[in-house]
């Protein structure tokens, strides 16, 4: 497999086995019915990293699709704050236009309608995204591409968009290069499109190897980002560095034309990546070494609890959970349930192994000895809202970044 962005070849440097999809829950007990795939990530001369086989868009998103931003209400929070301080800090006039690349159900968008923005989102998924429309969001039911970028141009009537925003998106779309000249095409001349992913200084800094599934094609970087835009006439002018989702970073940018000032984080960020080397092959072994380490601590520690006769479930049916049971060979022989909140995950099973999922009422009524906090991105919101878990003398296992008793 070649580099999406480069064409050149990609180097695998570490191999997670054969997964199934990592939102691919499903309704009967027997068996998963597929599809799988091979989940290796590797990396190209100039340091673009990426996964090397990926499921066709369709199998991923579609009228189905389980992940509704709003079931953490810390990232409710993290939306709303955000919507509000880009508002301010990009001085948005009244009326400006917004457009949201995976909207989903419409969490950052609605606070924008309700300050008199004309908000637009993108969205594939038809469930999440009649979600959005409900909340009063004009949602195009179409994954962005520079050619539905051009379908946009002609409905808004020569009108552009001034603030561009896309969050855990981006990294989900293998032509990354035809997202950006979509976007550029329908950025007004002093507009931002700003967009925030996961951040593979931290994937590697916490050995957070579960971001690494089918959904999750690219890993961004300040340097690779500034590639990419450096490709497609576009500036990357600041970054700022957020703890969502276990880690990531937000990149501003403006087309290059704009000749607006780039912040010195840009740079900064340039330095710290340089230093750490985490484009470097060395770097790169060393995290494949962890991950392995990783899995042997998970599995010896599960077992060990097992041995002793405590009942371990999971908090969290995540997608991050796929890769980190199948690449473990975890299943429902040693995990008696998952519980999670999303009523489209409740009465499903974990894809490949074929754990129940439960609602958070289950995991009241039947608590384990141990949960494996499946979603450790949400850690302080999840301890908080089950802090009798604890009291009651239940325990938390995380394997960020080592596989512990919390
Ligand atoms: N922005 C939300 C949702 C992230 S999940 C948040 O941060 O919580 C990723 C979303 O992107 C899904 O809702 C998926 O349907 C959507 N998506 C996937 N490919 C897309 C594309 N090419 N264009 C627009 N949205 C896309
Ligand atoms: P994410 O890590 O991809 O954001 O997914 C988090 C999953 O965990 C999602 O399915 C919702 C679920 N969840 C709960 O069940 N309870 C909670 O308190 C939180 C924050 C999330």
């Amino acid at each position: 497999m070649a580099c999406r962005i480069t064409n050149e070849p990609l180097s695998i440097f570490l191999d997670l086995g054969r997964q199934p999809l990592g939102n691919g829950f499903y309704e009967k007990s027997d068996s998963y019915q597929g599809p799988y795939y091979e989940l290796r990530v590797g990396m190209s001369e100039q340091g673009f990293i990426q996964i090397e086989n990926q499921p066709n868009a369709d199998l991923m998103f579609h009228d189905e699709y389980p992940f509704f931003s709003s079931t953490s209400a810390g990232m409710r929070q993290h939306f709303a704050k955000t919507a509000v301080w880009l508002a301010r800090r990009l001085e948005l006039a009244e009326g400006a236009k917004v457009c949201e690349l995976g909207c989903n159900d419409g969490v950052f968008l609605t606070p924008l309608i309700s300050a008199g923005f004309s908000t637009y989102g993108f969205e594939p998924s038809s469930n999440v995204a009649s979600v959005a429309k409900a909340q009063g969001a004009t949602v195009l039911d179409d994954f962005f591409s520079y050619r539905a970028a051009q379908d946009f141009l002609r409905k808004l009537n020569g009108d552009t968009i001034d603030l561009i925003y896309a969050a855990n998106v981006l990294c989900h779309i293998p032509d990354i290069l035809d997202i950006f000249r979509g976007a550029a095409a329908i950025l007004s001349p002093k507009g931002h499109f700003v967009f925030e992913d996961p951040y593979w200084g931290d994937i590697i800094n916490r050995s957070s190897y579960d971001q690494i599934y089918d959904e999750h094609v690219h890993f961004f970087s300040v340097h690779t980002v500034r590639t990419i835009a450096n490709l497609c006439d576009l500036e990357l002018v600041d970054v700022e560095k957020l703890e969502t989702h276990g880690g990531s970073m937000r990149y501003f940018l403006t087309h290059k034309t704009y000749k607006t000032a780039v912040s010195e984080s840009v740079q900064n960020w340039l330095t710290v990546e340089k230093m750490l080397g985490i484009h470097t092959w060395a770097v790169l072994e060393n995290f494949a070494t962890k991950v392995a380490a990783s899995k042997n601590m998970l599995l010896s520690l599960v077992q060990a609890k097992l041995d002793e006769g405590k009942r371990i479930a999971g908090f969290g049916a995540t997608s991050k959970s796929t890769t980190i049971l199948n690449y473990c060979g975890i299943n429902c022989e040693q995990i008696e349930y998952v519980c999670d909140n999303t009523p489209l995950k409740q009465g499903k099973f974990c894809p490949g192994s074929a754990i129940p999922i439960v609602s958070e009422d289950s995991f009241l009524r039947s608590p384990p000895d141990y949960a494996i906090l499946f979603a450790w991105n949400h850690q302080s919101e999840i301890l908080k809202s089950q802090a009798w878990f604890s009291k009651s003398g239940g325990n938390w296992i995380t394997h960020v970044p080592v596989p512990r008793v919390l």
